[in-house]
C-alpha cells in the first residue's frame, strides 16, 4: 500500500531508470553537438516509451488478477492516453487521481486544461468527467504553436528544473487533429457537434469544448 496522497508530486519519486539515465543524458548533452545528442536521444526516448507502455499493460493485468478493480480501471484509462501524452504514467495517474478526487467530493465546476498539446491529459480528464458517476464540462485550450521561447523564469539558479535542456520554441507541439484522435473514444460526447479547426474560438453545446487561443 502506498503512503502517497493525491497531493504529492509524483516526480519527487523518479524511477531507478530515470535516476540513472538523467545524469548520463545531462553529460552527453554537455559534450555532444546538439544534432548528435538528438540522434541518440529521440530513438532512445521512443524505445523507452514503448517499453514503458508494455510494462504498464502488464501492471494492468496484475491489478485485474489481484481483484484491484478500481486500480485496474484507473490504469486502463491512463493506458488509453499514454501514447497521446507528453506526460509520463506517474503524472497521468496523478492527474487522474486529482480529477477523480474532485468528482468523488462533488466539487462543482468544469475541468479546464490550458495547453493540451496532443490531448493526452485532456482525454484522461474527459474520461473521468464522462464516467457514469460524473457529469461535468471540459474546456481544453491551446495555441497549437507549441511552447514559446524559454524565459529567465524557466531557469532555476541557472538550471532547467527536471529537464535536461531548456525546451526550445515550438516544442510540445500538438494539433487539433491529434487532440481529436485522443478524444475519439469519447466521440459520442462531442465529435459530431464541433466543426474541427473551422474557427478560432469554438464553443459546443456538448460537454467537451476545444478552443484555439489567439496570441
Ligand atoms: C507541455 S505541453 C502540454 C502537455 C499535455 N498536457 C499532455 O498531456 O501531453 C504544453 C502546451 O501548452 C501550449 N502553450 C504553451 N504556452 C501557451 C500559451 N501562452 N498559450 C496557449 N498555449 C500555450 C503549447 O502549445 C503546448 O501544447
Amino acid at each position: 500500500m502506498s503512503n502517497t496522497t493525491v497531493w504529492d508530486n509524483p516526480y519527487d519519486h523518479p524511477s531507478l531508470l530515470k535516476r540513472v539515465a538523467t545524469p548520463i543524458l545531462r553529460c552527453l548533452y554537455r559534450v555532444l553537438p546538439e544534432a548528435v545528442y538528438d540522434a541518440i536521444y529521440f530513438p532512445a526516448f521512443n524505445f523507452y516509451q514503448k517499453s514503458i507502455r508494455a510494462a504498464y499493460s502488464q501492471k494492468i493485468k496484475k491489478a485485474r488478477t489481484t481483484g484491484d478493480t478500481r486500480g485496474a480501471m484507473k490504469m486502463e484509462r491512463v493506458f488509453k492516453v499514454m501514447k497521446h501524452s507528453l506526460v509520463g504514467s506517474p503524472g497521468l495517474e496523478h492527474t487522474h487521481d486529482l480529477a477523480q478526487e474532485v468528482v468523488d467530493n462533488k466539487v462543482p465546476g468544469a475541468f479546464v486544461e490550458c495547453g493540451v498539446a496532443q490531448g493526452g491529459c485532456a482525454a484522461l480528464m474527459a474520461q473521468v468527467a464522462c464516467s457514469n458517476e460524473a457529469d461535468r464540462d471540459c474546456w481544453f485550450f491551446d495555441s497549437y504553436e507549441g511552447l514559446p521561447d524559454p524565459t529567465e523564469a524557466d531557469f532555476e539558479s541557472g538550471k532547467t528544473g527536471r529537464h535536461i535542456r531548456p525546451l526550445p520554441k515550438g516544442s510540445c507541439l500538438g494539433t487539433l487533429e491529434q487532440v481529436s484522435e485522443s478524444l475519439s473514444p469519447l466521440a459520442w460526447m462531442w465529435k459530431s457537434k464541433i466543426p474541427m479547426g473551422q474557427s478560432k474560438h469554438q464553443k459546443s453545446e456538448t460537454r467537451i469544448s476545444l478552443t484555439v487561443m489567439e496570441k
